[in-house]
């Protein structure tokens, strides 16, 4: 790695070429087994493989393209706002070898340079789950079609005075399944939906159909899964269901998939919440056309925060999502700025470093939507009128921060607060929907 950041420099800032010039062993290989390999291997969601010198070579045009557009590896939030744990992107340096590489016709270089070609060991990442969760038979996506989300309900049993630590989700075929998202659901209001549609899950593609007692993302390609954060272990009711979300993508042949769950258990009473502020507005009505269509939302924070990740979430038309900070003292703190959004790319981004934001601390969110014909994400064609709901029709706007608090204290009046400001924003909600 550091070879090839050295190597990068010299090409990038220096006229003359006095570094060594790349090689695919000592300078390219580095970067494709950390960066591209964890999705472009067999199996794996990306079309093709980049594991040995000839795969990299034989695309090394398009490689090119793509590194120098960044659009792969894919990584949507904009440099120098929010600052990320596991962060994608190359640096300019990295693309300097690769461009330098492909420049000087591909070179092959010394196999001794080569370093050792990744490996990926089958079986549960994070060790062996305490409850595994299976869907009950095999799931057939077809070869052709529009992407499928459907959502398969299971009751879950938690023997009392146990919290869940984690969750690892394999599904058994990476090549169709795009992402998976974990709900939990206390209402019962999955299990009636699930029942409706014939018991063999249910299909809605903005959500799960009803605001559920907690939902994040467990499986995106390339993503290495993790435990919560320490100490943050999470309560679950009895009588919850888990709610597995996939989101399926045809690859051109039929294919089946039966993803499992694992669920990671401790008796260690939590020290710490995972809370969340949740920033949002259903005042949401998109005439068709409107190519900027911007809402906005903000929260003040009644207690101190330590802000660990943040979860934007949009459907299909949505174009950008932006979060920011203003702390007491004036300073703004930059938290995320997609200007990209692509639905099927959802992921919860890590701060390298949690980030402290004080009480009187006013979060803002701000999203904005294309319902033009020139977005090539817009479903429907010609464009038509799109308003909040969960449907793959409507629109969303949401945002996730979820963080620390100081004591349970301070964690009962930031939940009363979130109370009341969902309860302001379905207000208005309804309020704006009466207007129209
Ligand atoms: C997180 C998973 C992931 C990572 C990491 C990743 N890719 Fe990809 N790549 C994909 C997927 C999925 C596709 C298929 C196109 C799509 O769905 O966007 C793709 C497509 C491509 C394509 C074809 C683009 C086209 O227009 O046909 C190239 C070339 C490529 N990737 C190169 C790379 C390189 C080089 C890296 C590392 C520097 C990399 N990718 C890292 C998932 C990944």
């Amino acid at each position: 790695m550091r070879i090839a950041w050295v190597l990068g420099v010299g090409i990038v800032f220096s006229s003359g070429s006095s570094a060594r010039e790349p090689t695919f062993c000592r300078d390219v290989a580095p970067i494709v087994f950390k960066h591209c390999v964890s999705c472009h291997r067999p199996g794996q969601v990306a079309p093709f493989s980049l594991l040995t010198f000839r795969e990299v070579k034989k695309r090394a045009s398009l490689i090119r393209q793509v590194v120098e557009s960044r659009s792969m590896p894919p990584w949507k939030p904009r440099e120098g706002y929010g600052d990320f744990a596991d962060s994608r992107r190359l640096t300019d340096a990295q693309i300097g070898v690769f461009r330098r590489w492909i420049e000087l016709g591909c070179p092959e270089g010394s196999p001794r340079d080569l370093p050792p070609v990744p490996e990926f060991p089958g079986g549960w990442q994070l060790g062996r789950p305490d409850v595994v969760l299976k869907m009950d038979r095999p799931f057939m996506v077809p070869a052709e079609g529009s992407d499928i989300y459907i959502h398969f309900v299971m009751p879950l049993q938690i023997p009392p005075g146990y919290y869940l630590k984690g969750i690892e989700c394999r599904p058994s075929n990476p090549r169709v399944a795009h992402h998976a998202v974990a709900i939990f659901d206390h209402t019962g209001t999955a299990r009636k939906l699930n029942h409706a549609a014939g018991g063999r899950g249910y299909r809605n593609a903005g959500g799960p159909g009803f605001v559920p007692l907690s939902l994040f993302p467990i499986y995106v390609p390339g993503r290495t899964p993790r435990f919560f954060p320490t100490k943050a272990a999470m309560p679950i009711p009895p009588g919850t269901d888990f709610v597995l979300e996939m989101h399926y993508h045809s690859i051109g042949k039929e294919e089946v998939d039966q993803t499992e769950i694992g669920l990671y258990l401790t008796r260690q009473p939590p020290t710490r919440s995972m809370l969340g502020v949740m920033l949002s507005s259903a005042e949401i009505d998109i005439p068709p056309g409107e190519s900027r269509y911007v809402i906005s939302d903000h929260f003040e924070l009644p207690v101190d925060l330590w802000a660990d990740s943040v979860w934007p979430h949009m459907h299909l038309i949505g174009k950008e999502v932006r979060a920011w900070a203003e702390l007491p003292d004036g300073w703004v703190e930059r938290l995320l700025w997609i200007d990209d959004w692509d639905f099927n790319q959802q992921e919860v981004y890590r701060f390298r470093k949690p980030i402290r934001l004080p009480r009187g601390t006013i979060i803002r969110a701000e999203w904005r939507y294309d319902n033009s014909e020139k977005n090539p994400q817009n479903p429907a064609r010609p464009p038509r009128r799109v308003r909040h709901g969960e449907g793959s029709e409507d629109e969303m706007a949401v945002l996730w921060l979820s963080g620390e608090v100081a004591n349970e204290s301070q964690r009962q009046i930031l939940i009363q607060a979130n109370v009341d400001h969902a309860w302001g924003l379905m207000q208005r909600g309804v309020e704006f929907k009466k207007g129209r």
